[in-house]
């Protein structure tokens, strides 16, 4: 627990209102490898990791909703007879979106005080908005006795995200977030919903994200746009194989006797895809073997995925795992999460970490006039009560 931060939430808490609040921490997750597969039904590998976001929340008797996001200093009040969507990438749509998903279920519920802040960097791919989402399923679940398990809480957490932010995005996020184990990434597959889950270790090598300090515009239309790619690709394929519901079902041969038959750029998507899912199968078995050479390769052939075929990285994130790469003590890293920008997951010998950061520093200040931010975490538990 981040005490300063839960600190800093209660205080706020208690000047607000003066009740007792329920506390909960939601975390953020790290994605090792299967990015942009969740959607098309396939496999990822994500872990919850130990930054997050923390809650105080209590119940109020009338229908208003009231709250306050520390870090921004920002508070904002609504009833439960008003629930819609503000401008996009406002923060209160996370919540109000998991509010109106409950509302719509049927669920009996009156208003409530929230209270939240976190340690986890937003707009870096670490899967704020989840958190953020999954922490008000569990808190409002909590608070009211809704009887919802943790699978039906991350399922209307995803379609907030649809529904309010407007981002089509899969389960990974949510899941990862809500289902995390201590020490342990998960491979889960996205048309089954189950996970099995595998220790982190990585053979004296350690993890480390590097964030670009960068979050291009755009991300969410580019990513429904990938999304729909997709989606294209398998209805014209369905064509000729109406038992093919997604790119899961696609086999490498089927895809390359569509090959004339397709967009070129839906071709080179669906490719991509179908390596990623690869590559998660892959990664299992690396990790099993405790093969840290293995595992690098995997993220070097990722970043050349994203970078090359399915177009999500931006030219800081390139220029971060370029440099990187070059590193004799850097196995592999590539770019985590939606794309255009966030944090580059980093397969790192633990004893050059600061010099790293240092010389990398320095030459991304260099060619953007921007700083990173090395961030250490580590696989933790999902969203639970303190
Ligand atoms: C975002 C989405 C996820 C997933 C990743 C890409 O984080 O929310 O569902 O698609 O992008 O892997």
């Amino acid at each position: 627990v981040n005490q300063l931060v839960l600190d800093r939430v209660l205080k706020k808490f208690s000047e607000l209102t003066s009740h007792n609040p329920v506390t909960i921490f939601s975390p953020g997750r790290i994605n090792l490898i299967g990015e942009h597969t969740d959607y098309n039904e396939g496999f990822v590998m994500p872990a919850a990791v130990n930054l997050g976001i923390y809650f105080a929340i209590a119940p109020r008797k009338d229908q208003t909703i009231h709250l306050h996001a520390v870090d921004l200093e920002d508070t904002y009040i609504t009833t439960l007879s008003e629930l819609t969507p503000l401008v996009p990438n406002q923060w209160p749509n996370y919540v109000l979106g998991v509010v109106s998903e409950l509302v719509n279920a049927r669920y009996d519920f009156t208003g409530f005080d929230l209270v939240f802040g976190g340690d986890i960097p937003v707009g870096a791919g670490m899967s704020s908005s989840a958190a953020l989402e999954n922490g008000v399923a569990f808190a409002l679940n909590e608070l009211y006795d809704l009887g919802m398990g943790k699978m039906e809480m991350l399922q209307h957490a995803q379609l907030a995200e649809h529904h309010f932010a407007g981002v089509k995005c899969g389960i990974m996020d949510q899941f990862a977030s809500m289902m995390g184990q201590k020490d342990h990434v998960m491979l889960l597959d996205c048309r089954s919903i189950d996970a099995s889950y595998h220790p982190l270790s990585l053979a004296g090598y350690e993890l480390l994200l590097i964030n670009s300090n960068v979050s291009h515009e755009l991300v969410s239309s580019a990513y429904n746009e990938r999304r729909s790619q997709c989606e294209e690709a398998v209805s014209v394929i369905a064509e000729r194989h109406p038992d093919i519901k997604s790119l899961r079902d696609v086999s490498p041969e089927v895809l390359e006797s569509h090959k004339s038959a397709l967009d070129p750029l839906e071709y080179q998507r669906s490719r991509y895809v179908l390596q990623e899912n690869e590559r998660v199968q892959a990664m299992a078995n690396a990790l099993q073997n405790g093969d840290a050479a293995r595992i690098g390769q995997l993220l070097n052939q990722g970043q050349d995925g994203i970078r090359y075929d399915y177009e999500i990285t931006c030219k800081e994130t390139d220029f971060l795992a370029d440099w990187s790469r070059d590193q004799s003590y850097i196995l592999g890293c590539r770019q985590m999460g939606g794309g255009f920008g966030g944090c580059l997951v980093v397969l790192i010998r633990g004893e050059h970490k600061r010099s790293y950061v240092e010389e990398l520093n320095q030459a991304y200040a260099k060619a953007f006039g921007q700083e990173i931010t090395a961030i250490d975490v580590s696989p933790d538990d999902g969203t639970r009560l303190l």
